[in-house]
């Protein structure tokens, strides 16, 4: 197996890389990515792929189509020279969001992504994609898919740190990562009531009543984005007696001042690393070499 770390995620891609290079026939190395001087992307292998399982490792936030236009020409490159196999493991895949036409005349993007990225790779392994009016990545996809989730290394971190917690997730959306981890830490949760104006605009509400007495209040989330959940959670549970919050986030996108703006509400914030952020400190490469491993070696 070659993993192959892409101009976006070279830290972690190194990281998975790290114990399985102890353990098995595995190698590592970095596309070699640059501009021509009109802005088109140049890619290269700068060791042989021939007879190996390529595994690229790409997170898609920033730039995220110049980092899809990447993991493609590395893709058929791969393919082209002899590549046995060619896998995509995606820490954050974007898209997943625009899941359905929300007004009439939308792009369904997560179809149109996913189908072009069929045409390239075998198998792809995402870390807690927004699954949500789709079941599963094989609504959209058709290679391999391999959903890998961050739950246990949340609550792993929730239990070593931190005393006397409740998890609250901000929407119903979050159920998923608020029950399941509170189950595993062995305490109690509760998902409040969001309604979405626009991708700014937000209002959530408290729809039970929630004992938050002398309680660390821990809102798990998969993605922050403009943050803009995050705060009006923490501003209604103020209002209801809560002190102390704890943030935490799968996927750290942090757009504009959102850092800014929740570090005001005094709550700490922690992510973990599948986006590469100030604030990652649960490790999710581990759950990424088990997959790997499982299923590539
Ligand atoms: C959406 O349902 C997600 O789970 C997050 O709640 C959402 O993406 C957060 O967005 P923002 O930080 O912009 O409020």
């Amino acid at each position: 197996m070659l993993i192959i770390g892409c101009s976006n995620s070279r830290d972690i891609a190194k990281d998975i890389a790290g114990d399985l290079k102890k353990k098995a026939k595995v190698k590592y190395a970095e596309l070699e990515t640059a501009r021509f001087p009109d802005g088109e992307i140049y890619v290269r292998y700068p060791v042989p792929v021939k007879g190996h399982k390529v595994v690229l490792v790409q997170s898609f936030y920033g730039n995220i189509s110049d980092e899809m236009m990447e993991v493609v020409f590395a893709a058929q490159t791969a393919k082209d020279l002899g590549a046995k196999e060619v896998a995509l493991v995606a820490p954050y895949f974007p898209y997943f969001r625009q899941d359905k036409r929300f007004k009439p005349g939308e792009c369904i993007s997560i179809q149109v992504v996913a189908k072009m990225l069929n045409r390239f790779i075998q198998r792809l392994f995402v870390v807690d994609p927004h699954l949500h009016r789709l079941n599963s990545m094989y609504d959209v996809f058709t290679c391999k898919c391999h959903k890998l989730t961050a739950d246990p290394a949340i609550a792993k971190y929730i239990k070593n740190n931190l005393k006397n917690v409740i998890l609250i997730g901000p929407d119903w959306e979050s159920y998923r990562w608020a029950e399941k981890t509170a189950d595993i830490v062995g305490c109690d949760s509760a998902i409040l009531e969001k309604k979405r104006y626009s991708a700014t605009k937000v209002d959530v509400r408290i729809n039970k009543k929630i004992d938050l007495k002398n309680k660390t209040v821990v809102l798990v989330d998969d993605i922050i984005s403009t943050g803009h959940t995050m705060e009006e959670a923490i501003k209604d549970l103020k209002k209801i007696g809560a002190k102390k919050f704890v943030i935490i986030c799968v996927h750290s996108l942090f757009i504009g001042d959102a850092l800014k703006r929740l570090k005001k509400t005094g709550a700490k914030i922690i992510s973990c690393n599948t986006i590469k952020h100030t604030t990652n400190r649960i490790d999710i490469s581990p759950v990424i070499q088990s997959a790997l491993s499982d299923r590539m070696i």
